[in-house]
């Protein structure tokens, strides 16, 4: 899967630092007030009964912080973390493996969970429910299964993609979160919190303009500090100000909305070639070279969000505030074609 210039761009010094910029409390993660809240007394309250945790979905973009606030789950509930993801865990082979590699109250963390295979998923089932699993020996006649107990764990499940979740499993989680875009107050605690850990020189102004054009997702905003950072040291004294923000963010290509060059090919293509829709995800792909599933994961509901623009059931279609982006205005569009 193509992912956005400006996470692709990580090195790997930066993914190490991904890691020292994960907040390891509730205390110490900013934004998403309504899903922390619920997590926290639920986690309060089983640990105060001494029992594991109800198995827990998180839903929402990339970036936003579901692998975090795992770790942090695991984390203030005293427990294991195992982690794993959808399409590693191939054969209902590999399941078995990981669950009986668990102890009692342990964590198995299960990111992009929608891409688990049916096989896989129909063996999560009873192991979620009941904590066993059957395992086939012998196909054909002389089939048989053996039991597998597992210990009581908790399964988190991280997903992009919620509507991708089947019925039956989204069933068998207790809790069902979704986490959405930050807003910009949070992102500057974030994003300040970040430049102590760096060591970077950050005025307010400077942590407000990056904030203000990260699409809501804090894992930008780290990426976008570091490369201001870089701006800074090469041409401004260090220190990021407003304006030294601001000129790092122009040289990435970010304007003033936050929208990156791939988000104005993306508006420019409904409006364009397909006369500002509805037109179906495939052919924008298409016509973008890109692909469909990081158009719809990371591209579109940014987009959808910002009100550029709207699902119908035939397809996407570019709003007037998506035509005044790129200085059309849509009664016009005849002077287009
Ligand atoms: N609320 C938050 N406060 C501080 N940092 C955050 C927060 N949410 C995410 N991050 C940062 O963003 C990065 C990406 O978060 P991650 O949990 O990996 O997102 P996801 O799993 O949803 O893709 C992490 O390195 C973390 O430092
Ligand atoms: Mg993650």
């Amino acid at each position: 899967m193509t992912e956005r210039f400006i996470t692709s761009t990580l090195n790997r010094r930066d993914a190490v630092k991904e890691t020292t910029l994960r907040p390891p409390t509730f205390a110490e993660f900013p934004g998403q007030h309504r899903v922390k809240e619920q997590l926290e007394l639920f986690v309060r309250a089983a640990k105060e009964r001494d029992e594991a945790l109800d198995h827990i979905l998180l839903c929402g973009p990339p970036g936003l912080g579901k692998t975090t606030l795992a770790y942090i789950i695991a984390n203030e509930r005293g427990t294991n973390l195992k982690s794993s993801s959808g399409p590693a865990i191939e054969k209902p082979g590999d399941l078995a493996g990981l669950l009986t590699s668990l102890e009692e109250g342990d964590i198995l963390f299960i990111d992009e969970i929608h891409r688990l295979s049916a096989a896989v998923e129909e063996y999560l089932y009873s192991a979620m429910e009941d904590f066993f699993i059957d395992i086939m020996l012998e196909q054909g006649a002389g089939a048989r299964s053996v039991r597998l107990t597992v210990p009581r764990f908790t399964l988190i499940g991280a997903t992009t993609r919620q509507g991708m979740i089947s019925a039956p499993l989204r069933a068998r989680f207790g809790l069902n979160m979704r986490l959405d875009y930050y807003d910009t107050e949070s992102l500057v605690s974030i994003i300040s919190r970040s430049a102590g850990i760096l060591g970077v020189e950050l005025e307010n102004k400077g942590a407000k303009e990056i904030a203000s054009r990260c699409r809501g997702t804090p894992r930008i905003a780290n990426n976008l500090l570091r490369r201001a950072r870089d701006y800074a040291q090469v041409k401004a004294d260090s220190i990021i100000t407003g304006t030294v923000a601001a000129d790092a963010l122009e040289m990435l290509q970010i304007d003033r909305d936050g929208l990156d060059e791939m988000d104005l090919r993306i508006l420019e293509v409904i409006i364009k070639n397909f006369r500002g829709g509805p037109v179906g995800l495939k052919n924008i792909a298409v016509s973008l070279g890109e692909d469909e599933d990081s158009l719809e994961d990371v591209y579109e509901p940014f987009l959808i969000q910002q009100g550029y623009l709207t699902r119908t059931s035939r397809g996407r279609v570019a709003t007037p505030k998506a035509w005044s982006k790129l200085g059309l205005s849509s009664a016009t569009a005849s002077d287009l074609f």
